[in-house]
């Protein structure tokens, strides 16, 4: 576990990470911590969503700004339907919210929306917001703000086998199984084939679980856990999860000239 020691920038201009080392081309986010952050301020769970909502403007915003190229952020999985049915219903609206109040700033910052996840069991308003969002932004050429709804990795791993399967026996695959045709089956799989693996997974809030995100994607992603609710989570812990990323010693599986590690 992380705890960070919520460094303040001394001005805007500052980075709280090695400007000369790579960033993360592509970082997600299990957004966790909504709910007690409300708590904490004796105010209702929907009032940590909405503020979580306003927190995804601001990380999003300051991603691009660094240049990472795609944002994945899990907003809603297969499991939160178990949910009291206002707070579902309240999250499938946030949305609707969102693009309508953040589209023109996104077009703004040419930034591309797209979601991974079942959208085909969201409400109608849900679906033509989402729908909406990819539509206007499908011409931007910058970071790739990848929404995952209704969203679940176990899900997502047995649709793209049925979907071999049946591929398989109407001959469209004709060869052995490989990790890259695999991994073109999956809802990353439209992400350009450098993309689609995280380097960098966040989850906020001090849980430290994976609950049913990118399991196939995350085989070799930096983990960062932090203590802030995600509604806290600000562009200084942002840069100094970065920081901490540029800090590890990524092997792959190999080993390198300073390693005598076993390798993992
Ligand atoms: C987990 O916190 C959070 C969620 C299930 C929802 C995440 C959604 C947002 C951050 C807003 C998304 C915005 C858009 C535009 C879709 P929790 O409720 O489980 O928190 P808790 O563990 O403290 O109860």
């Amino acid at each position: 576990m992380l705890n960070f020691l919520n460094k303040k920038k001394n001005n805007e201009n500052e980075q709280l990470f090695d400007c000369h080392k790579p960033i993360p081309q592509h970082i997600a986010i299990i957004m966790d911590g909504n709910g007690r952050w409300a708590k904490k301020r004796f105010m209702p769970r929907i009032a940590g969503h909405k503020e979580g909502m306003s927190n995804v403007k601001r990380i999003t915003k300051h991603a691009s700004k660094l240049g990472v190229k795609v944002l994945t952020l899990y907003a809603f999985s297969t499991e939160n339907w178990k949910r009291p049915n206002d707070e579902v219903d309240f999250l499938m609206r946030l949305p609707v919210d969102f693009f309508d109040e953040f589209v023109p700033e996104l077009i703004k910052e040419n930034v591309q929306v797209k979601v991974m996840g079942y959208t085909d069991y969201l409400p109608k308003h849900t679906q033509k917001a989402v729908e909406n969002a990819i539509e206007q932004t499908k011409n931007n050429t910058g970071m790739i703000l990848n929404f995952a709804l209704n969203y679940g990795s176990r899900a997502e791993i047995l649709t793209a086998v049925n979907q071999m399967i049946s591929d398989a026996k109407e001959n469209r695959i004709k060869e052995e199984i490989t990790e890259e045709i695999f991994s073109d089956y999956l809802m990353t799989g439209t992400l350009d084939p450098s993309l689609r693996d995280p380097e960098l997974l966040i989850r906020t809030s001090g849980e430290e679980r994976i609950s049913n995100f990118l399991l196939w994607q995350i085989a070799y992603s930096e983990l960062v856990f932090t203590n802030e609710f995600w509604p806290d989570f600000s562009i200084e812990n942002f840069e100094q999860a970065i920081g901490l990323f540029q800090t590890r010693n990524r092997r792959f599986g190999g080993l390198n000239e300073t390693s005598k590690g076993d390798g993992n």
